[in-house]
């Protein structure tokens, strides 16, 4: 008996916290249309190409866990996984991403906790983005609850290039043959040099 309570709790209270994830990714995403919007009023040019957002999948946010070697439940998941809501901003020009990233920086309903810029130091994989981990306010029926989002903001090239990286990762189970690793790091390059191209070209406008 006291087994099912505690499970039944475990469920609700998950529940609660995808619901709670779920409000902050659609209140979060809402904010940065706006701000793009804004933005678009302002200097007649919008900064954003689109935004897509997710919710981390249970299972992965089990699979995280375990590779954290903590324990599967929900305090740990919310204390431990920055991830599990995901917004991604995908911009045109890598400017763009700086500017994007200036304006949640001077938002007040947003906390920026940490920051990783992937493109001034790509990652070994050649993966490059910026990161933003965020705190936003969701106002409950029992008050305000914090909550952590992650916004990944990127160029076209950019998601072109970890979107096609990601499904072959998923496809090798993370250990991509040197061959292709090889290849992946030649359009790595090559991206960067596409973007700086699209961007001075752009500049002559
Ligand atoms: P996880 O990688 O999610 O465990 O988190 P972390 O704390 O190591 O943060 P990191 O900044 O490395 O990665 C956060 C997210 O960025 C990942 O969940 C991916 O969505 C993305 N990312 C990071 N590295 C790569 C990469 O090499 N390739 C691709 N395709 N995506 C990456
Ligand atoms: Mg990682």
């Amino acid at each position: 008996m006291e087994e099912t309570l505690k499970l039944y709790e475990d469920v609700e209270s998950w529940r609660t916290v995808i619901f709670l994830y779920n409000a902050a990714l659609k209140e979060v995403g809402t904010k940065l249309e706006i701000l793009n919007d804004e933005f678009k009023h302002v200097h007649k040019y919008n900064p954003i190409e689109y935004i897509k957002s997710r919710i981390k999948k249970p299972e992965s946010i089990v699979k995280k866990l375990k590779r954290h070697n903590l324990d599967i439940n929900v305090d740990n998941m919310i204390n431990h996984i920055n991830d599990i809501a995901g917004v991604r901003i995908v911009c045109s020009f890598t400017s763009d991403i700086y500017k994007v990233a200036e304006m949640i920086g001077k938002q007040n309903d947003l906390t920026v906790i940490s920051v990783k810029d992937y493109i001034r130091n790509p990652k070994q994989s050649g993966y490059q983005s910026f990161h933003v981990i965020v705190y936003y306010t969701v106002q409950t029926i029992n008050g305000p609850k914090r909550i952590h989002v992650e916004i990944q903001i990127r160029t076209l090239a950019m998601n072109f290039w970890a979107t096609i990286e990601h499904s072959l990762q998923y496809k090798y189970r993370r250990n991509i043959p040197d061959r292709i690793r090889e290849r992946l790091n030649a359009s790595a390059e090559a991206i960067l040099k596409l973007d700086q191209e699209m961007s001075s070209i752009h500049d002559e406008i």
